[in-house]
Order: C-alpha cells, then structure tokens, then sequence
C-alpha cells in the first residue's frame, strides 16, 4: 500500500482539500454545483458494496457517494444513512430502485432524513414517486436509456440525469456510452448529465465533460478500493480480470427473456446457460409452463451477488462488474483512485498548453 502511494505520488489526505484547476472546474461547474460536492465524480450505488463505508469515504474525498438500498428494508435504510451521516458531513445520495414494494416508504425516509439527491432506478419512476420526491425538497435522479425518454423523465420532474453505457457493471442497457453521449448530451441541456459506463481514467471522463457531461459516475472502480466491504475475494478476481471478461448475461431463447447484466465470467455464469438449456428442453417436452420456465430463470441469480461480495464465492455467485475491470489492478484508498482521476484530467488539459491565438 506504501509503495502504491509513493507510486502514484499522493495521500490519502491530498486528495480531499485539493483545488482543480479554473478549466476543469468550469468544465463540471453544472456536476458540482448539483450535488454540492467538490469534484463531479458519483460512486454510482452498487448493491451489497455501496454501503456507509464506502458511500462516506466518497463524499469525504470530494466525490459523491450514493448509497444502494436495493432490497433493504425502510428501517435498515434508515440505519444505514443515519451510520452514513455520522461517517461524513459531506453531501451523499440514496439509490432507490423503482419496484421496490416499499418505494414510497423509502422515500419518505431519506427525506425524513434530510438526503438531498434521490436516484430512481429500474425504470421510469411512477408520477407518484417524483412527486414525493420533489414535494419533499430534495434533487431527483434519474437514468435515461435513450433520448426519448430522457426528455420525458425531465418533462416529468427529473432534476438531473444518468446516462449510463453497456460497458457498465450490474444491469445494463443495450447501448455504449459513446453512443448515449453522442445522442444525447449536444441535445439535453435542460438539466446536468451525468455519464457512467466504462470510465476508468480521468482524461476520458474530461473527454465527456467536453462534450457536455456535468459530472461521471463510476462503480467498478470504486467496488475495489480499501474502504470497500466487499470480500478479498471479490476484489483479487477484480485485479485478475481484463476487459474481455466482464460479459452482459447471455439469453438462450427469446420465448425465456433474461435481464442483462455485466458481470466476470464463472462457473456460475456457465451453469445459468447450462439451467437455461434445460429449462428449454423440459418447456419443449411439455414438462413445465413457461411461466415455470420463466420463474425459474428468474429465481437462478437470487442472492448470487451477495454471495459474491459479502460470502466471496466468487465461483458462483454473481460478480457484477463492468469493462472498466482491465483497469483495477490493486487495492487503493478512495482517495487515492480520485487523485489519479484529477491527475489525469489535468495532465491532458495541460498538454494542449496555452490556446493558440485565432488566425
Ligand atoms: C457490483 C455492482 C453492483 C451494482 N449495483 C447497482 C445497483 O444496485 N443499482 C444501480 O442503479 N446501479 C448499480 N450498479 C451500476 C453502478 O451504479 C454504476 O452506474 C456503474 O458501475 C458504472 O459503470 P462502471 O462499472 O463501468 O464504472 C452496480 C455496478 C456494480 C459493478
């Protein structure tokens, strides 16, 4: 760890005080005066792993951490941003997925909690649930997977959003982000966009806020940082990856749809194409429903990534990660990671050196 830090010639402390220069913080002003953070960098909320630890060292970097409720209930959530709070006096967001069957419930409690940013994901969020949202004073989040519904989602109270590509880790679209960025940031000006997909360096990420991005947000880079409670193992199979590993789930049949998500290649991942085969072959010999069929499919990743990042069986369970992977090689402190994002940044800007004079 020493000598990593030597390596990349920064502290953890460096980090967290350090000013940018006036390029780049003109360049993400829109990203940090939206979530009041000091650099427009999101820990995108990952389930299991974006936690109080985690979330809070984020926001204590000068990111911005989001906490992933995904399944918790109202009262863990309540505990968890309350422990979140007491680990940091920065801003942090909550993620809250749209089916969750206690939605309204969760909102009431990150607003009773005083959370100003709320992230509505899973699909387009009920009229409802924005309002609740907004009526209760703070910023909504939102995911747009195409330029279509990004107008309507802004039409329809979104305060700013997430475009986020297919090199993404966990549940993914069918689109890049180079192609999302192309389609929609020259058009969306109406509110900050923030991007996420396959971002692992910092001159990529001044790459888009040129094209108009407010801010980046990024998980697989941060699911293998030191404050992160994921397990040893998860993290090692992380550092072993390359970008070629992290695959999006693969759909035997159209008749059995399977929802895609990018994660690390395992024996896991193998059997679930093997399960799909059989359930085929039963549902052909007329030995299930395909609503059998389809309920087992669905029921074969059950609590498969907190088996991965809380158990560390990383052989089957889900190891939910994105493209960006070929680019984790070892454990370093949150600060440490966004330091050499800064680094980068800058070092491309200062490149190009002093703009030449107009002929
Ligand atoms: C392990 C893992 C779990 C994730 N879980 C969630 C989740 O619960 N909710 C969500 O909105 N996004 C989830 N994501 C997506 C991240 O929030 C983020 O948008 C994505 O990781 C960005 O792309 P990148 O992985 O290329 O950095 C997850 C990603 C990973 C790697």
């Amino acid at each position: 760890m020493l000598l990593d830090l030597e390596r990349n010639a920064v502290t953890a402390t460096e980090s967290l005080d350090r000013a940018v220069s006036p390029q780049l913080a003109a360049l993400w002003s829109r990203g940090t005066d939206f979530l009041g953070s000091r650099y427009a960098i999101l820990g995108g909320a990952m389930s299991w792993v974006s936690e109080r630890h985690l979330v809070a060292a984020i926001s204590n970097a000068g990111g911005f951490g989001v906490i992933a409720c995904g399944s918790m209930s109202p009262s863990l959530l309540e505990a968890e941003i309350a422990a979140t709070q007491a680990l940091t006096d920065k801003p942090f967001g909550v993620n809250l997925i749209t089916m969750h069957p206690a939605l309204d419930e969760l909102i009431q409690v990150c607003l009773r909690a005083g959370v100003g940013h709320i992230v509505l994901a899973g699909g387009v969020p009920s009229g409802a649930a924005v309002k609740a949202v907004k009526d209760g004073g703070a910023k909504l989040v939102c995911f747009a997977p195409a330029l279509v519904l990004a107008k309507r989602l802004v039409r329809s109270g979104a305060d700013a959003l997430v475009i986020e590509g297919s090199e993404a880790g966990g549940h993914i679209g069918p689109v890049s982000l180079m192609v999302l960025a192309q389609e929609i940031l020259p058009v969306m000006r109406d509110v900050p966009v923030f991007v996420a997909g396959g971002l692992g360096r910092g001159d990529a990420i001044l790459g888009m806020l040129e094209m108009g991005a407010a801010g980046a947000q990024l998980g697989t880079l941060f699911a293998a940082t030191s404050e992160s409670i994921a397990h040893a193992n998860f993290k090692k199979a992380f550092f072993r990856a390359n970008a070629r590993d992290a695959l999006p789930s693969v759909q035997l049949d159209e008749r059995f749809p399977v929802i895609p998500v990018r994660g690390l290649v395992n024996a896991g991942t193998k059997r679930f194409l093997a399960t799909q085969a059989e359930t085929l072959r039963r549902f052909q010999a007329n030995e299930v429903t395909r609503e059998e069929g389809q309920l087992s499919i669905e029921h074969f990743w059950a609590g498969a990534l907190r088996r991965a990042v809380i158990e560390g069986d990383v052989e089957e369970g889900s190891v939910m990660a994105g493209q960006s992977v070929g680019m984790v090689r070892e454990e370093r402190p949150v600060a440490v990671v966004i330091a050499q994002l800064l680094d980068e940044a800058e070092a491309m800007l200062a490149s190009r050196g002093p703009a030449p004079a107009s002929v």
